[in-house]
């Protein structure tokens, strides 16, 4: 696999789930991820623990059919890295089908030696720190950390890590301001933040969330337009139309 280096800074980063979005955003994004976010901004699920690794292929394979410059990353989903064994095999299985360019795994200390595995093997790691959805157990665990001195020696304890391990990049999600900084200097790979701090080498947000699909967001997404009241006011002039007859017109249909 061919070692990834950015060009230019700040970093930009969105989601995507198919090939539709990714072919737009491509030309404004250096790095797409294929997040395993998928498993509740695209399937409505709970959380994002119930995505396999065969759904983050068959996604992956759409997203490639849409990208021409950006590199690709491919989230390895909960459950398909907790032993060096498996990862390997996942990873490879991602990589050989999806064609991506990187796979991303979230946690530090205690997958420091997956992750050296991976890289051992040629293999670009993207590593994910701070709040990590996959630990997630129930809604209200999604919350800030670094607010004491245990969260915040445990994030630098991981970036030394995901360090060692050689990953590439990594990311940093919801961690208060002090020890993002903190990170951001301290860290010799570049960071791309999440609700973290401005100062981070490049920023991602999941797609659906920036684009205003959903009513209920984290407090750092920026809705940078309102698809879900765009999409309803669409459908309702169409169903107004259908209803009285004013669509399809002459033009819509097959003489
Ligand atoms: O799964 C995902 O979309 C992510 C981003 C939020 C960074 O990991």
């Amino acid at each position: 696999m061919k070692k990834i280096f950015f060009k230019k800074k700040p970093i930009i980063c969105l989601t995507a789930y198919n090939k539709f979005f990714a072919e737009i955003i491509d030309e404004y994004c250096d790095l797409i991820l294929v997040g395993d976010s998928l498993s509740m901004a695209y399937y409505g699920n709970s959380s994002t623990r119930s995505i396999t690794v065969q759904d983050m292929i068959n996604h992956g394979k759409s997203v490639r059919r849409g990208i021409k410059k950006s590199i690709m990353v491919v989230d390895m989903p909960y459950g398909s890295y907790n032993t060096k064994q498996k990862a390997l095999k996942n990873a490879k299985k991602i990589i050989n089908e999806t064609k991506c360019d990187a796979v991303k795994l979230e946690g530090g200390t205690e997958i420091e030696d997956v992750i050296k595995t991976l890289v051992n093997n040629k293999i670009n790691v993207m590593g994910h720190i701070g709040l990590l959805p996959q630990s997630v157990k129930k809604k209200k665990d999604y919350r800030v950390k670094g607010k004491n001195s245990k969260e915040r020696k445990k994030i630098m304890d991981d970036l030394k890590s995901l360090e060692k391990a050689r990953v590439f990049s990594i990311v940093l999600e919801a961690v208060n301001l002090n020890v993002a900084n903190e990170v951001i200097k301290e860290s010799k790979v570049p960071i791309i933040g999440i609700g973290a701090s401005k100062n981070c080498d490049g920023q991602i947000l999941v797609l659906e969330d920036m684009l205003g699909l959903f009513d209920k967001v984290p407090k750092f997404v920026k809705k940078y337009i309102n698809l879900n009241l765009l999409i309803k006011q669409a459908v309702k002039k169409y169903a107004t139309e259908v209803k009285n007859k004013k669509f399809p017109l002459k033009k819509n249909i097959y003489n």
